[in-house]
Parts: C-alpha cells; sequence; structure tokens
C-alpha cells in the first residue's frame, strides 16, 4: 500500500493532554497528546459516527462522547464497550526538528 506524510500543523498545536481533529489526505484524523506521547487515530467513531474530537482522553485511552465506546490511544483498538464495533485505524505521527507534524496516511 502506498503512503503519503501529510503536514497538518505544528507540534504545539495539540499540547500535552490535548487532541484535535485535523484533515490528512481526505481523512478525519484525531491527534492527541498523551503524557508527552503522540498518536494519530480515525476521528470517527465506529459506532455512530461521532467525532472523537468531542470526547475526551482519559489516560492511555479515548472515549467518545456520545455512547461512551473506548479506544486505545496507541492502537485504535476497540477497549471496551457493550457491544462489538470496529476498531479505529491508526497512523504513524512524526514531528520533524523545527516542530512541524505530520501523519502518515494511506495515498
Ligand atoms: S458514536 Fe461513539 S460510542 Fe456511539
Amino acid at each position: 500500500m502506498c503512503v503519503a506524510r501529510v503536514v497538518i500543523g505544528k507540534a504545539s498545536d495539540v499540547p500535552e493532554g490535548t487532541m484535535r481533529k485535523f484533515e490528512a489526505g481526505g481523512r478525519d484524523v484525531l491527534v492527541g497528546n498523551a503524557g508527552g506521547k503522540r498518536f494519530a487515530i480515525d476521528d470517527t467513531c465506529t459506532h455512530a459516527g461521532a467525532s472523537l474530537a468531542e470526547g475526551r482522553m482519559d489516560g492511555g485511552s479515548v472515549v467518545c462522547g456520545w455512547h461512551g465506546a473506548r479506544f486505545g490511544c496507541a492502537t485504535g483498538k476497540l477497549e471496551a464497550f457493550p457491544a462489538k464495533i470496529a476498531d479505529l485505524g491508526r497512523y504513524e505521527v512524526d514531528v520533524s526538528e523545527s516542530g512541524e507534524m505530520s501523519v502518515e496516511v494511506p495515498a
């Protein structure tokens, strides 16, 4: 599979303990900063389509603001929900020496 590295902003756009939605290569990607470690996963909840950027971070997890599905920040995998729903896509996120932040998405 071909991938493209897409610059989405500056590292300072996502301070520690926050997360934010970015558009990258036609996808909505949620980029967060959990304890100084950045992660990038799909922003759209696989249950009913909520933007996970409107949810919250809880330790190493992202919790959907609509019905509470919990996904791993680092993996995108479903951690807790009453029904089986799909995992989220996960993307490589990188910060350059100049502070430019990018994600790697399928091209
Ligand atoms: S839309 Fe996310 S848990 Fe229902």
